[in-house]
């Protein structure tokens, strides 16, 4: 008792030695704050290591560095993210999750499912995200009603770039139709010139078909088969005759396409080898990052058909301790969303601005008629989400689509049988 009671007078019953813990304790917050917070830091795990996809990531580093950011580079080549992904899921299980994480689409929500994500509404609600970007787009980047990624952009998929000289020399414009398409490319191919730059990748594969698809079917074609994945439309005529003409794209490709980066696909257009690539607009990323002159060097034209895929980039902050990494997260978020780096990035990317109220006074043909055609589509009901970039579907699903879609590309399969393969692929997903 004696000994609890004089330990008792000891501690708090002395005065001078309380102010003196209080003081000491005081000094070392200080010392502690002072000496470690270092301001805001974020770790960004991204996929952009083309040459235009590099030049575009460097305008987010430069901007959060001359805010006082400092940021760890967490690049994972491989276009599309599959590798990106990958190693996400690595870090998170391991515990140690990367601050900012370029993530899309439906896999915003499941990662937020999982507990992962930090909610940066207070971040969207100060800087007005909700007049700034359409209605369409804030409703990716939301997860139970709060904020939980940040859009940079809005990529259109169904694109054909072309090699202007090589379609002028040989008396050929841009194709409006599939029909034309193919003769224009069987045309060329006679003469010696690959038709289409492929790389044999699955996400490349996809970003071809669900081009196809959309102009082969229509835009309720689309929805139906890869937004709601309704089994009429998955075993279709409609879908025999999107493989079929994935088959005739197939011959349109060289010997070598098995592999290869999109970015390289791109330069065989740059450099005349190829007359053709249908790839999202980052493939004019790399065209301006090479010099490249839109209208004179090379030619941008939505694929035949109606309708408009998109794919928005966007940033989700996972859930990080420690006050410079959430500062650094906030940082981010605020940035990425801010008028200028909208317009900057966007220059470089060969996207268009999430943002509405960004003039696009400074950007080229393709970005004016990638604006244009989204608004008319999605006045007309026609504004879709890729499929093959992760906007429509969730993981399993998507992935289910295209390994059929590679599995016909790379065989002899019937188109039958593709679409037989399709549906038992998606039953199986579900
Ligand atoms: C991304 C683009 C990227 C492309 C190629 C797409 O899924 O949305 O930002 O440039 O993949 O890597």
């Amino acid at each position: 008792m004696n000994s609890v009671n004089s330990t008792f007078k000891f501690k708090w019953g002395n005065h001078m030695f309380k102010k003196l813990v209080v003081a000491a304790v005081a000094t070392s917050f200080t010392l502690t704050a002072s000496v470690s917070y270092a301001g805001p830091k974020a770790e960004v795990l991204h996929w952009w290591t083309s040459g235009g996809e590099a030049k575009s990531v460097a305008v987010l580093q430069k901007e959060f560095s001359e805010n006082g950011g400092s940021w760890t580079d967490m690049p994972v080549a491989g276009g599309g993210g599959d590798a990106a992904m990958t190693a996400l899921r690595a870090r998170v299980l391991s515990g140690n999750a990367p601050a900012a994480v370029q993530l899309k689409g439906p896999s915003i929500q499941e990662w937020y499912e999982e507990g992962a994500l930090a909610d940066i509404s207070a971040v969207a609600k100060k800087n007005n995200w909700s007049k700034v970007l359409p209605a369409s787009i804030a409703g990716h980047m939301k997860c139970e009603g709060k904020w939980c990624a940040a859009p940079v952009n809005v990529h259109r998929i169904d694109w054909i770039w072309a090699n202007a000289s090589v379609l002028s020399s040989n008396g050929f414009g841009m194709p409006k139709t599939w029909d034309e398409f193919n003769a224009t490319a069987r045309a060329l191919q006679a003469k010696g010139i690959i038709p289409l730059a492929h790389g044999g990748q699955a996400w490349q594969d996809a970003t071809v078909f669900e081009a196809v698809a959309l102009g082969i079917g229509g835009a309720n074609f689309f929805h139906d088969a890869f937004v709601k994945l309704d089994k009429k439309a998955l075993q279709s005529d409609t879908m025999v005759k999107v493989f079929d003409q994935m088959r005739i794209m197939r011959g349109f490709v060289d010997k070598n396409f098995s592999g290869r980066d999109w970015n390289l696909a791109t330069a065989m257009v740059m450099n005349g080898e190829a007359a053709f690539q249908i790839m999202g607009d980052w493939a004019k990323g790399e065209f301006l990052a090479a010099g490249k002159v839109p209208g004179k060097d090379f030619l941008c034209a939505s694929t035949p058909g109606e309708g408009f895929l998109y794919n928005v980039d966007s940033f989700a902050m996972f859930k990080v301790k420690g006050s410079e990494r959430q500062d650094g997260q906030k940082l981010l978020a605020k940035l990425i969303v801010g008028k200028n780096f909208q317009k900057v990035f966007n220059l470089n990317k060969g996207s268009i601005p999430a943002r509405t109220d960004v003039s696009l006074n400074e950007f080229d043909h393709c970005a004016h008629v990638s604006a244009a055609d989204m608004n008319a589509s999605s006045v007309g009901g026609t504004l879709l989400p890729s499929y093959a970039h992760g906007m429509a579907l969730r993981g399993a699903q998507a992935g289910a689509i295209t390994d059929t879609v590679t599995a016909h590309f790379n065989s002899k399969m019937s188109s039958k049988d593709a679409v037989a393969m399709l549906v038992k692929a998606i039953d199986n997903s579900k």
